[in-house]
């Protein structure tokens, strides 16, 4: 019994110190929840992950004294990660939402984007009208995909897990056209031939990183520090590394 006395406290202590250093956040780490199937913005260059929301959050982490660390995850897990805190940002060219802005808060934007369609070249697709009744292929859970299925009730809407999935698709004739990013809709076109472009973009959008609604602390951080890079111009030679203009 007396050894008793003295291991229980010595337990308690440790059991305590345990718990403590698995569920305390680690200050010195800014965790990115992001979907690195998305070129320009996050792609794999072999075993890395990179492109312009990569170093902007590098520089943003370099400004808050923080490690960037990168979790790779679906694009339709990434709102969850940042609410239960699994991640501190969201950082994968997510675009403004309303119904988006119920679960997660959004910086101020760093870059505008439009959604775009993808067709077979000689496709008779020429327009978003001519979409109404087609098979259309989508990343699932993005804007992509909300738009094509809430305003055309009679495509058939046919969702992947990556972008390029789609485009795949849509090469082996599974699907009629794409709807996706512009940026990326440039690269996989770049990279497939026999692909094209529609000239008539679909939507304009704003893309921000998406913060949990319980830290307005790095909220206003990450405003700060956008602003900062947005006007020393690091902010538009990072998009100028990887989007030449056109
Ligand atoms: N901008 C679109 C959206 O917010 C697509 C983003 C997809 N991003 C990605 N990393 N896969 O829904």
């Amino acid at each position: 019994m007396k050894m008793f006395r003295k291991i229980i406290p010595v337990l308690i202590v440790i059991v305590i110190m345990v718990t403590f250093s698995a569920c305390g956040k680690d200050n010195n780490k800014l965790v990115m929840a992001t979907n690195a199937a998305f070129p320009p913005y996050e792609y794999y260059d072999n075993e890395a992950i990179v492109g312009i929301d990569v170093e902007i959050a590098k520089a943003i982490a370099e400004k808050l004294g923080k490690e960037l660390v990168i979790e790779d995850m679906e694009f339709n897990s990434i709102i969850g990660a940042v609410q239960t805190g699994k991640a501190d940002i969201g950082l994968a060219g997510m675009t403004v939402r309303e119904d988006r802005l119920v679960s997660v808060n959004f910086s101020v934007p760093y870059t505008t984007a439009s959604q775009v369609i993808i067709v077979r070249e000689g496709s008779d697709i020429a327009s978003p009208d001519d979409l109404a009744d087609k098979s259309v292929g989508v990343q699932e859970s993005t804007t992509g995909d909300i738009y094509v299925t809430d305003e055309m009730p009679d495509a058939d809407v046919q969702r992947y897990s990556k972008g390029v999935e789609a485009v795949q698709a849509l090469i082996q004739g599974k699907v009629d056209a794409v709807v996706i990013d512009n940026e990326p809709a440039k690269v996989f076109v770049q990279q497939n031939p026999g692909l094209q472009i529609l000239p008539e973009a679909y939507t304009v959008e704003d893309y921000a990183i998406a913060i949990s609604k319980k830290n307005e602390d790095l909220l206003n951080k990450i405003n700060k520090a956008l602003k900062e890079l947005s006007e020393d111009g690091t902010l538009q030679s990072i998009i100028d590394k990887y989007i030449s203009a056109d």
